[in-house]
């Protein structure tokens, strides 16, 4: 019978590269945990609508990238293609912006995007989220900021940059976005572009293509038309960063990909990984909550991208989560030799020995086989005549030294060489 294969473009993790994904995604989020932030489990599909809504018809992510489908009961479901939109639906729906602002939460797990796969790319893919909502404090943006710098330095990572800007309000960017459209306008631009300039002409800043770069060279940036109250949260968010020691550069051409962003916006941009370079990212969405059904409450939040981060670790040569599976392996020769080591298993585990256990009734070779496959640092191996004089040969594989532990010290043996 022919085998089926994982679907394309989706990531998974297998042990022994699963150990890096999970220290990883921990390391991620320990600083959020530091700063108060609780942790929310949300479903995975959401309404339509409510990405529609939230994250915008006009970008790519809703209008090309989403998987969406119809349940049995004919209702339109997307598998999450980002996280923002379904924090602020459960925070409205579960009124937790009626207790204690800011509210504070993290979040990890799968995204799903319909995008083209490539290296760093993937169509199931893994973030690690905060959300900070219902205070409009530029205090609050450098915490979010700094909880994600902290989080990727945390790992040993240190080629990378921290982009920032901020994309005004809805004061400041109706009159810009005129300034913009006229300026496009009188450029030499091909059919397809002059839509995207019409849907969202933000968006044409962000052109690769070195004939667009060209004629963008003295386009207006929003960064020059803040008006005073953006300009001043903006000031204030650097003095904080300065504050906290953490570095960054001003792009004022940063776009991104989501339509709900306002004020404060920033990117975490690696440089050893090519194209997929955005490891992370994240802003302010002020009118996000009232978007959707909800008070006039402002947020800002950010998205860790889980398997870059996994790949820009590799990009350093820094190993992360890599230990052996276990410390030690048990091996029984004879029956009431296994029953022992059942036992024994079951003791050491209990004091916080990692143990694995030579099963299948395999003789002395092919079970000291499997003990050096295991990686542990010892091999435990017990025989009649070991039950009898009441001890265990405990083999170091390291060097192959030997020495025989009372039965009945084992557990404390075992439990000073590795705890
Ligand atoms: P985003 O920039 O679309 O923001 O995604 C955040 C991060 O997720 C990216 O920087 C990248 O590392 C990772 N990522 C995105 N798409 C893929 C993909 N196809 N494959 C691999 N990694 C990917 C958001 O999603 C916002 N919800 C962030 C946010 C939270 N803004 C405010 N609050």
């Amino acid at each position: 019978m022919s085998t089926i294969e994982s679907p394309k473009g989706v990531k998974e993790y297998l042990p022994p590269e699963s150990a890096e994904y999970v220290a990883v995604r921990d390391a991620l989020s320990a600083p959020a945990r530091l700063a108060g932030y609780g942790y929310a489990e949300l479903p995975i599909f959401e309404s339509t609508e409510l990405f529609r809504r939230g994250v915008g018809e006009s970008t790519d992510v809703v209008s090309k990238e989403m998987y969406t489908f119809d349940d049995r009961g004919g209702r339109s479901l997307t598998l999450r293609p980002e996280g923002t939109a379904g924090v602020m639906r459960a925070v409205i729906e579960h009124s937790l912006d009626r207790g204690q602002l800011p509210v504070k939460l993290w979040y990890a797990g799968p995204f799903f995007r319909a995008e083209q796969p490539q290296h760093g790319r993937y169509r199931q893919f893994f973030q690690v989220g905060v959300e900070a909502i219902g205070v409009d404090d530029p205090a609050l943006d450098a915490e979010v900021i700094a909880i994600g710098d902290e989080g990727f330095r945390s790992l040993g990572l240190t080629n990378f940059t921290l982009e920032i800007t901020s994309l005004g309000d809805a004061v400041c960017r109706p009159a810009y976005r005129e300034k913009l459209v006229a300026f496009l306008d009188g450029l030499d631009l091909d059919d397809e572009t002059r839509r995207r300039a019409q849907l969202n002409p933000l968006r044409v800043l962000d052109d690769k293509r070195s004939e667009v770069r060209r004629q963008l060279a003295d386009a207006p940036l929003i960064i020059d038309h803040l008006c005073d109250g953006c300009a001043e949260h903006f000031g204030a968010v650097r003095g904080y960063l300065d504050g906290l020691g953490v570095a960054y550069t001003v792009n004022p051409r940063m776009v991104r990909g989501l339509d709900y962003y306002t004020k404060t916006t920033f990117e975490f941009v690696h440089h050893g990984l090519g194209a997929q370079s955005g490891i992370g990212g994240g802003g302010r969405y002020d009118g996000l909550m009232s978007e959707l059904g909800g008070q006039e409450l402002s947020g800002i939040g950010f998205g860790l991208g889980v398997d870059r981060a996994v790949l820009a670790c590799r990009a350093e040569g820094l190993t992360v989560g890599l230990q052996t599976r276990v410390d030690s392996y048990l091996v029984p020769l004879g029956e009431a030799a296994r029953a022992r080591c059942v036992t024994l298993a079951g003791e050491l585990r209990r004091s916080g020995v990692r143990v694995d256990f030579a099963y299948g009734g395999k003789g002395l070779k092919g079970a000291m086989k499997g003990a050096d496959r295991s990686g542990a640092r010892f091999a435990v191996v017990l025989g009649d005549r070991d039950i009898e004089a009441g001890v265990a040969q405990v083999k170091d594989l390291s060097n192959g030294e030997q020495i025989a532990v009372p039965l009945i010290d084992l557990v404390t043996v075992m439990k000073e060489k590795f705890l």
